[in-house]
């Protein structure tokens, strides 16, 4: 399975900040934000990952993750020249998937939890497509899903205005080999993007849409609006220090998933000490 991060995207319920940087370059408390998306994909066990960014912001992006290797990954990159849909990852990223299975991540989305790392495990080998639903009481915010007793999704809406569920669709997708091929056929939305619904709505009406439901011990948060990053930021704070483990680390989700060895996270570390952040990594080594 291959792994796409989308981090383009205009940011403008961010400006002024992001007039002048990428949002998913933006910290969450003390690491830039696409760390949590890809610590998502290496933790659901995807080594092969593409990076989608702004033509204006490529340079940045290589700059701060490089070819993967420091994360026993491999990264690949691609633009996006205008922010035309979510659902256009699939067609940017063609060549890249072949005829593999693939997972989404939107560069913005932030999970943590003890039972995710089970669940990314249990999604990979997907026939057809896989989401996530999380409770929400503010779901006219985002994808909203209905699903049957063995999750089975029964109608997907974005963004309506009278949700049928409170249950928001979060931003991690699992697709097998013939999401490139939906994509391609999706017609524009209203608001002129590629949906992501869309090509959702393909596989529900082929009945191949599964659905797994988040539960409250994991936490998914998005950090699309001011409000909603500085929150990210706090949690993120208070959880790494009461309980002295990292959160949305790549070095230490490779390390968990056996992509980096120990000798190979405990130098990481001690190249980061300086910040902080390579104390988290030393003590993920268990030194
Ligand atoms: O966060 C989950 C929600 O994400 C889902 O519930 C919705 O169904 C889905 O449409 C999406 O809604 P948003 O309104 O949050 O999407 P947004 O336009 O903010 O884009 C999400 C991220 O993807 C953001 O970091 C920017 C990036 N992006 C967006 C677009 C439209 C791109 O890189 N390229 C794009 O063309």
């Amino acid at each position: 399975m291959k792994g796409i991060i989308l981090a383009g995207g205009s940011g403008t319920r961010l400006y002024p900040i992001t007039k002048g940087i990428s949002k998913q370059l933006m910290p969450i408390y003390d690491k830039p934000m696409i760390y949590y998306p890809l610590s998502t994909l290496i933790s659901a066990g995807i080594r092969e990952i593409l990076i989608i960014t702004t033509p204006e912001d490529a340079a940045a992006f290589r700059r701060l993750l490089g070819d993967g290797s420091q994360f026993g990954i491999m990264l690949d990159y691609a633009v996006q020249p205008s922010p035309d849909g979510l659902a256009q990852a699939f067609i940017i990223g063609e060549e890249f998937i072949g005829r593999d299975s693939v997972a989404l991540a939107l560069g913005d989305n932030i999970f943590d939890g003890s039972q995710l790392t089970r669940i990314l495990g249990e999604t990979r080998d997907v026939d057809g497509g896989a989401i996530f639903a999380y409770e929400v009481s503010d779901p006219q915010r985002y994808g909203v899903v209905t699903f049957d007793a063995d999750g089975t999704a029964t109608s997907i809406e974005e963004k309506p205005a009278h949700p049928k569920s409170t249950f928001a669709v979060v931003g991690l997708y699992f697709y097998d080999g013939a999401v490139v091929d939906v994509a391609k056929r999706i017609a524009p939305s209203e608001r002129g993007e590629l949906e992501i619904t869309a090509v959702n709505d393909a596989y529900l009406a082929a009945g191949k849409l599964k659905v797994h439901r988040l539960y409250r011990g994991d936490v998914w948060l998005d950090t699309g609006t001011i409000d909603s990053m500085s929150e990210a930021s706090a949690y993120v704070e208070v959880m790494q220090k009461r309980t002295g483990t990292i959160i949305g680390s790549p070095e230490v989700a490779a390390y968990n998933q056996g992509f980096l060895s120990r000798e190979d996270l405990l130098a990481q570390g001690r190249a980061l000490l300086k910040s902080g952040y390579g104390r988290y990594l030393i003590d993920a080594a268990g030194e």
